[in-house]
């Protein structure tokens, strides 16, 4: 197209509106400080401290790396919205994408962003986003100023190199909370432990390999690995590689409870709990964007808690996989979703397996079997629970009803009612609805005719009519199921 033949209009964004609106990308705060902290990765920072100081509304949080850093042009680059095209290559160990984490990340938190920072030997440099000033100016205007300048300049004069990336007024999280509130404070340092947890298992990798350390209010957080690969009755999937090899993808069914401590079972269950922690986890380049998600596969069900499946992304698949600018969306392309599908089926089978072995059994002696008193069984196409009748208390009961029948049939319905294996019903009706029998149904039906026509003798010997004893044994379970046989009565 030949743009020259046109007139134009300057469209430039309404500063005020725009910035005011990167604040509705909705991050929570965790999510905008795992984006901080991936370009201190990007910026190959050894050491990451996260700091806050509680002081109600005035509350700060900061995020200081040892990076390379930045002199003051690529700071202001660097503060600019769209800092670098999202069509852009990059390097094979860079986590950004948009060029504009930093900003909305910060926005969605603060209203005062402001960013120190020093390349080795090279001046320290500073600059502040204020959106009151945007509001007032209506321009893309940065402030040099620096809160707090005596203590943040102290901070990053100790390093070679580095950056410290500040937030005051985080209004979102601290609204106007006094100081001295302490159900506000509580519930502050409430928050900023789950930003701990996420950050421990966000970055579980880098923790693990030790490429970072990362200091929450000066204490080193351990990495949490989904995936108790530590762990010898964790039960990994062989990896399998997809998308011509870029994508790698690896499942794991984590042990049952009663194979583990109380307390690694506890870590496990992770930030979120260990139902929602099920599902796939996403990681780009070794970053985890995703944590738990069946990514609308499958339903989250507690029999299906312990199968958690990695998968592998390079950055170079970004925009196939639709990765968002909160780096914690992530779809995959629809020719994989079927592979994907069929391998979690795997593992989900074997969680299942696992799950239900150990939920049915009580613990063992060793050498000695495990006596259920409810098996299950097929019967054509249908399953169905029935009592063993050899189980021990079945074998006791047999001898009672001898000499006390009436204290027999009471201890017997009382183990059937509390023994109904309602789980193991539960499991099998999510896997395969409507694969559970009827009553009586494809076998002999002989016992329920029986029944039916003792009781439709004795309802007529005490003076119902025919057609009144027919309705009242309708109405009884499980009659009602077989109508049917009402015509075999008279
Ligand atoms: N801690 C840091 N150390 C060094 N450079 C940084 C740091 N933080 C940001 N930068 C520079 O600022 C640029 C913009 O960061 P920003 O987070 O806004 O976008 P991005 O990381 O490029 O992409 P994304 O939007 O996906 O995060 C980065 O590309 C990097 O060059
Ligand atoms: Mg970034």
């Amino acid at each position: 197209m030949d743009y020259s033949h046109y007139k134009t209009a300057s469209a430039i964004p309404e500063a005020a509106s725009m910035i005011e609106t990167f604040r509705a990308i909705g991050y929570s705060i965790e999510a905008a400080v795992a984006d901080v902290i991936d370009n201190s990765i990007s910026a190959t920072a050894k050491n990451v401290y996260v700091n806050f100081e509680w002081k109600g509304v005035q509350t700060w949080l900061s995020i200081k790396d040892d990076g390379h850093g930045m002199n003051n042009d690529e700071l202001i680059q660097a503060m600019r919205p769209g800092s670098q095209n999202p069509l852009a290559d990059r390097s094979v160990s860079d986590l950004g994408r948009f060029g504009l984490g930093l900003k909305t990340a910060s926005f969605s938190q603060c209203r005062k962003l402001s960013v120190i920072s020093k390349r080795e030997n090279q001046e320290t440099v500073f600059w502040t986003w204020d959106l009151d000033f945007v509001n007032q100016t209506g321009k893309w205007d940065l402030i040099n100023y620096l809160p707090d300048s005596e203590k943040f300049e102290a901070e990053i004069s100790e390093l070679k190199s580095g950056t410290i990336v500040i937030w005051n007024d985080i209004d979102r999280v601290v609204k106007n909370f006094r100081s001295d509130d302490d159900r506000a404070l509580e519930k502050f340092l409430f928050i900023m432990e789950q930003v701990k947890k996420h950050l421990a298992m966000v970055f579980h990798r880098f923790i693990e390999t030790g490429k970072i350390k990362i200091y929450f209010q000066d204490r080193l957080v351990e990495a949490w690995n989904p995936f108790l690969t530590s762990e010898t009755a964790t039960q990994g999937f062989p990896a399998e590689p997809l998308h011509n090899g870029k994508v790698t993808i690896k499942g794991y069914v984590l042990p049952h409870k009663s194979k583990i401590t109380e307390e690694v079972f506890k870590n496990a269950e992770g930030p979120k709990g260990w139902n929602e922690q099920q599902g796939f986890y996403i990681y780009r380049n070794e970053r985890l964007l995703l944590a738990g998600d069946w990514l609308g596969m499958f339903r989250k069900e507690e029999h299906y808690k312990l199968a958690r499946i990695g998968i592998d992304l390079p950055n170079s698949l970004d925009a196939e996989w639709q990765i968002d600018i909160k780096k914690s969306v992530a779809r995959p392309p629809l020719v994989l979703r079927e592979q994907l599908k069929a391998y979690a089926g795997q593992v989900r089978n074997q969680a299942v397996a696992v799950y239900r072995h150990r939920g049915k059994n009580v613990r063992q002696l060793p050498g000695q079997k495990f006596v259920p008193l409810w098996v299950e069984h097929k019967r054509g196409d249908r399953w169905f629970y029935k009592i063993n009748r050899d189980h021990s208390v079945i074998e006791e009961i047999r001898k009672q009803a001898e000499t006390e029948p009436g204290r027999a049939i009471s201890l017997l319905l009382r183990f059937i009612e509390e023994t109904v294996p309602a789980k193991a019903i539960y499991i099998k009706e999510a896997e395969e609805p409507e694969a559970m029998g009827k009553p009586f149904e494809a076998t002999n039906q002989e016992p329920i005719r029986e029944a039916m026509s003792q009781i439709y003798v004795k309802l007529v010997n005490e003076g119902k009519s025919e057609e009144i004893a027919k309705a009242i044994i309708l109405n009884i379970e499980p009659f009602n199921h077989f109508p049917h046989f009402l015509e075999f009565l008279d």
